[in-house]
């Protein structure tokens, strides 16, 4: 909720919700969720994906070539029990993360995720793992999955919450495909976080659905440390005083190893 979220949508729309209410996002019996979340907003993740990464200093981790750099998956390369990518299930030694590539510990090591816009990584359009004939293309799954599930547009949900609808110059490109104005709502929540907020976290419509649906499971979870103890702050060592980020929980969990 304060470290995760608050850089996904920003810390105004985390403590607009946690403050003043959800608006939307509301339940009969039990919580659930949305397919607004599952199927455009929270899919925005794909967009930050980066082709490659950096998942280990190897030996010498001074030396630029110990370290390993992998593309994440290319179906094409040889299976075994060190593929020359970033495929799971495998335990070969330079297969293990080292975490200051992804969480900041201060050393100058880490490095940014791809900016959320509507540009994808080219791995993410050749998927491993679908039978020849399927959809391999990220892209295109999250678009007919908009048509199956029959979503609004990023248009007709911005005007149902009230929030501003992005300027059609910014969909200029779409009016060939005449979708400038009705937007698959995945597309128009990328398009929004890259000219909202240059790219670096969700914009009004994409980060108030993930905030809504965030806090509200957590709401409408009895067990949740919402719902059982809403003031209640982290209590494990921290290397700043009064705050708990990923980084303190990898040090305590014994899983950072010194470069
Ligand atoms: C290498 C990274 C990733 C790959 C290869 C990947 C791949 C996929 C695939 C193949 C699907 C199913 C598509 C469909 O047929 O509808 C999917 C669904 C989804 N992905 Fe990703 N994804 C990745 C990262 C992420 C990230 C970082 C997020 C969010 C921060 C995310 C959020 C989702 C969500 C919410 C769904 C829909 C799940 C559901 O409806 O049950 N993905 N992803």
């Amino acid at each position: 909720v304060h470290e995760f979220l608050e850089k996904t949508v920003g810390k105004p729309m985390v403590d607009d919700v946690l403050d003043d209410g959800r608006k939307f996002y509301k339940w009969r019996n039990q919580p659930f969720i949305p397919v607004e979340f599952s199927v455009a907003a929270y899919r925005f993740g794909h967009s930050q994906v980066r082709p490659s990464y950096r998942s280990n200093f190897g030996p010498t981790p001074a030396d630029v070539n110990s370290q390993v750099f992998k593309l994440i998956f290319k179906d094409s390369l040889p299976d075994g029990p060190d593929p020359n990518d970033l495929r799971g299930g495998k335990r070969a030694p330079t297969r293990f993360i080292d975490w200051q590539t992804f969480f900041d510990f201060g050393d100058g090591n880490v490095r940014p995720n791809k900016k959320i816009d509507t540009k994808l990584s080219t791995v993410l359009f050749d998927l491993p793992g679908f039978a020849p004939g399927d959809v391999q293309s990220l892209a295109q799954r999250n678009l007919l999955r908009h048509l199956t599930f029959g979503l609004p547009s990023g248009q007709s949900a911005a005007k149902a919450m009230k929030l501003p609808i992005l300027d059609a110059v910014h969909l200029n490109d779409l009016k060939p495909l005449n979708l400038h104005d009705r937007t698959p709502l995945w597309f128009y929540i990328l398009r929004e976080a890259g000219v909202e907020e240059d790219g670096k976290q969700l914009g009004p419509v994409g980060g108030r659905i993930v905030a809504e649906v965030f806090i509200g499971l957590l709401q409408g979870d009895a067990l949740s440390y919402l719902k059982q103890d809403p003031g209640w702050t982290p209590t494990l060592p921290s290397a700043a005083a009064n705050t708990f980020e990923m980084t303190d929980l990898l040090r305590f969990a014994g899983v950072v190893a010194p470069l």
